[in-house]
């Protein structure tokens, strides 16, 4: 089955103090991605639990938290509480990867592994049929605004021929980078969900931003159909 193209913006290159306003221009998207740093596994700080509730009374759109945090074993269970709908944690911050998929999946909410730019695909082998989502890092986590790593492109096909092997279809996420003169080519190597912070909340027209992506996605989908 394939999947449609789904655009994801991230609330971290959002004016955060008009989040509301923020969150109600972007939502022709599919989700909001909400970015928890923790100021130890990346050098930089961001929301927390109290910002995933405000934005879940605040929109309709799925809510897609993206761990970035030295102890998801800790706190994984608060975001679900919380209302997290897709949990993203990194493979990279713990030794207890199947533990904490199964965890998200019995609360009923998407399971999702993030890997960095320097994490192999092969990792994932042995507990990609539990996974919801892989959340590719096109750029180093940490901070919006950053360029598109094109190694990530080799690590997209990868990841698509390891699903193959498994007859498995996870939803595939690239985060960091994204932009409508590269969502196509990243569409067509297998992401379905892109990320995009600068390129939605940079634009005046956020709803225009997220148009092109999505057209620019749908069509690299359609090179795969
Ligand atoms: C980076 C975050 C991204 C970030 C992407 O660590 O995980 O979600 O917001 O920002 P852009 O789209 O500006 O690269
Ligand atoms: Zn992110």
């Amino acid at each position: 089955m394939q999947r449609p193209a789904r655009i994801a913006p991230s609330l971290l290159a959002a004016d955060c103090l008009r989040l509301g306003e923020e969150l109600d221009e972007v939502k022709t998207a599919d989700l909001v991605h909400l970015d928890v740093m923790d100021g130890h596994f990346v050098p930089n700080l961001t929301f927390g639990l109290d910002t995933l509730r405000a934005v879940k009374s605040a929109t309709s759109l799925p809510v897609d938290v993206h761990l970035m945090i030295s102890n998801p074993d800790e706190m994984v269970e608060k975001y679900l509480d919380a209302g997290a709908d897709i949990v993203s944690f990194h493979y990279e911050a713990t030794a207890h990867a199947h533990r904490l998929v199964s965890l998200i999946r019995d609360r009923g909410a998407k399971a999702s592994i993030a890997l960095n730019p320097a994490t192999p695909v092969c990792l994932l082998e042995p507990i990609i049929d539990e996974l919801d989502m892989v959340l590719i890092m096109t750029v180093n986590p940490g901070f919006g605004g950053q360029s598109f790593i094109e190694s990530s492109m080799r690590k997209l096909r990868r990841l698509r021929r390891l699903c193959d092997e498994h007859g498995v279809n996870p939803h595939v996420e690239v985060d960091g980078g994204i932009h409508a003169r590269n969502a196509q080519e990243v569409a067509a190597a297998g992401a379905n969900i892109l990320v995009a912070g600068s390129s939605v909340f940079g634009a005046a027209d956020r709803a225009a931003a997220i148009r092109a992506i999505r057209d620019a996605a749908e069509a690299g989908r359609r090179k795969i159909a």
